[in-house]
């Protein structure tokens, strides 16, 4: 039997977490195609409430961004999405990645003792020492009712010779950094709580989302390349905006600010 049950989960919430996270927001699945396919398909049939979650131990079509595919062994890591009902000022919904990593990298950092930081790469990325930790997926669904899932990708327990070769280098896992293995029940019970506790309240208050990711963005300071849909942007990375897109110094050409790219690179 799995380690992801409810109330292993569920088991250090505070009672009023507990109360807007019921076992029926729960649901492990031992394998899918992509928790986040699941979800966006319960929302659409109309049925979705805002905190499901649904884990699994294995996704046979775990999608990146990009359409990229996320791969990680049955068991190991955290593979999970979470719904998020969308009420607040679709103005602000650009904000959420980042509150997601925001939520997302603050749970992790409370279970690492190693020293030195988390880094965020923009616009949702964890890693440490420059080798990815974490990934993070926000989609949206506008009919029947506005929904943002959001689908994370959480290197737990897998060992650095799991991974495929090519992620061998650029990949890395919390048991890597600490040479133990963690609870995954425990850090999916600080993430729940971390979104239950910060969703929607911090999409509006942002200020302390962007002071997090600030101190943690890998970009800033330096050479960056920018693929986005209408080009590609050359230039230093000088911090984020107030809504968290990534501001460029492009040098003679002053600073571009950009809401989403397809790609990062960095030097
Ligand atoms: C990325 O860095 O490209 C984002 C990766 C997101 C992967 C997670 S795993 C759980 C959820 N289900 C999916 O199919 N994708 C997300």
């Amino acid at each position: 039997m799995s380690d992801l049950t409810y109330e292993s989960v569920s088991a250090a919430l505070s009672e009023s977490v507990k109360e807007q996270f019921t076992t029926e927001h729960f649901l492990h699945l031992e394998e899918t195609g992509s928790t986040s396919d699941d979800l966006l398909n319960r929302i659409r049939s109309g049925t979705a409430k805002h905190l499901d979650l649904i884990v699994a131990d294995l996704q046979h079509q775990g999608r990146g961004r990009r359409g990229d595919r996320w791969e990680a062994s049955s068991g190991r890591n955290l593979l999970f999405s979470i719904a998020l009902k969308l009420e607040e000022p679709k103005e602000t919904w650009c904000r959420l990645p980042h509150l997601a990593a925001y939520v997302l990298g603050s749970s992790v950092e409370s279970v690492l003792t190693v020293e030195g930081q988390l880094q965020a790469k923009w616009p949702n990325d964890l890693l440490y020492e420059e080798k990815k930790l974490a990934g993070i997926l926000v989609e949206t669904v506008l009919v029947p009712e506005p929904f943002a899932v959001v689908g994370i990708g959480l290197n737990v327990n897998m060992r650095a010779d799991e991974f495929p070769v090519e992620l061998r280098e650029i990949a890395t896992t919390i048991y890597e950094l600490e040479r133990c293995e963690s609870s995954r029940s425990f850090l999916l019970g600080e993430i729940v709580s971390g979104f239950a506790n910060s969703y929607p309240n911090m999409l509006t208050n942002f200020g302390e989302v962007l002071d997090w990711l600030e101190v943690r963005s890998v970009l800033s300071g330096r050479q960056i390349e920018v693929v986005t849909t209408e080009g590609i942007v050359h230039g230093i990375g000088h911090g984020l905006g107030n809504d968290g897109e990534l501001i460029v110094d492009q040098g003679d050409s002053g600073l571009k600010s950009i809401l989403s790219a397809e790609r990062v690179l960095f030097r």
